[in-house]
């Protein structure tokens, strides 16, 4: 057996098509476009580059885009100030601050000053409040593009096994409650977890997100497995997931790559929740269609 790679961009351009419409409709039943800011502090070259990616995937489906670049010395209170014009700001249905930081500056307390409906990564603790208790929210856009991913893959996962490496507010725990929503039996591993291959070799769906190099090994899957490898590691050879994809291969029924797996459905998810948090915002339904 060999397993099926999962094609993550072609299922994210489609999303993307999907949402381009979607968003057409937004504006002419609205008489404006959804607006997505997007907040980066400093030089860095990987924030950089993400947030450039991101604007141009939010105008390339008909949305406004706001980009805001501050210095890497901006303080605590200007930054809060921006985050709260952005709040008062008609035009703009989604705020993403992109992370990480530079150190003088308080992330957590810059996220809990985003309005919770315009908070599109999903990282207000009432976000997490309303995914973990099952209201309507904000969804953090990996693992929303991994539940997306496996649905497509599996069906209803109604009943599965699944583990989930890797235990952070980002993707761990809200993939977690996702899985859980979709009534599968979750198992949440992490770097204290005794037996890790016994675990993960119970699992119908392993979903990878520790953030090391080809960690979870081909021998430790069970026959069969989906994977869902969220990792990006950049090593001497190139870029490589948290998977060690060659030995999984043989194992799997189905496997992300990376790249080309995960990562391209994140943009294509935020753009999915500016148009959501815009819906909800102008008091129109959302229709959630299928890519
Ligand atoms: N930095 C890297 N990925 C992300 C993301 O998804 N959201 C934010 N805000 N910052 C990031």
């Amino acid at each position: 057996m060999t397993a099926r790679i999962i094609d993550g961009k072609a299922f994210a351009a489609r999303l993307r098509a999907r949402v381009a419409t979607q968003a057409a409709a937004f504006a002419e039943a609205a008489g404006r476009p959804a607006g997505l800011a997007v907040v980066l502090v400093g030089e860095d070259a990987a924030s950089s580059v993400y947030v450039r990616s991101k604007g141009k995937a939010t105008r390339e489906a008909g949305m406004a885009g706001f980009e805001h670049r501050l210095s890497a010395d901006v303080r605590q209170d200007e930054l809060v100030a921006l985050v709260e014009r952005l709040n008062a700001d008609p035009a703009v249905d989604g705020i993403l601050v992109q992370l990480p930081l530079p150190a003088h500056l308080d992330a957590d307390a810059v996220l809990l000053t985003i309005d919770p409906d315009k908070d599109v990564d999903g990282f207000h603790p009432v976000n997490a409040g309303r995914l973990a208790t099952g209201l309507p929210g904000m969804v953090p856009c990996t693992p929303y593009g991994c539940l997306l991913l496996l649905q497509d893959e599996l069906g209803d996962l109604s009943g599965l096994d699944a583990v989930v490496v890797g235990r952070s507010n980002i993707v761990g725990k809200p993939m977690a409650a996702l899985l859980t929503a979709a009534s599968c039996t979750v198992t949440i591993a992490h770097s204290r977890t005794r037996d890790l291959p016994g675990v993960i070799g119970r699992a119908d769906i392993v979903v990878a997100a520790v953030g090391r190099a080809n960690f979870v090994q081909g021998a430790w899957l069970k026959p069969g497995a989906v994977v869902i490898d969220v990792g990006i590691n950049r090593i001497d050879s190139g870029l490589v997931g948290d998977v060690d994809f060659a030995a999984a291969l043989p194992v799997a029924a189905a496997i992300t790559p990376v790249p080309g797996g995960v990562g391209p459905m994140t943009i294509a998810c935020l753009l999915r929740n500016t148009l959501v948090a815009a819906h909800r915002r102008a008091g129109l339904a959302f229709d959630e269609g299928r890519a």
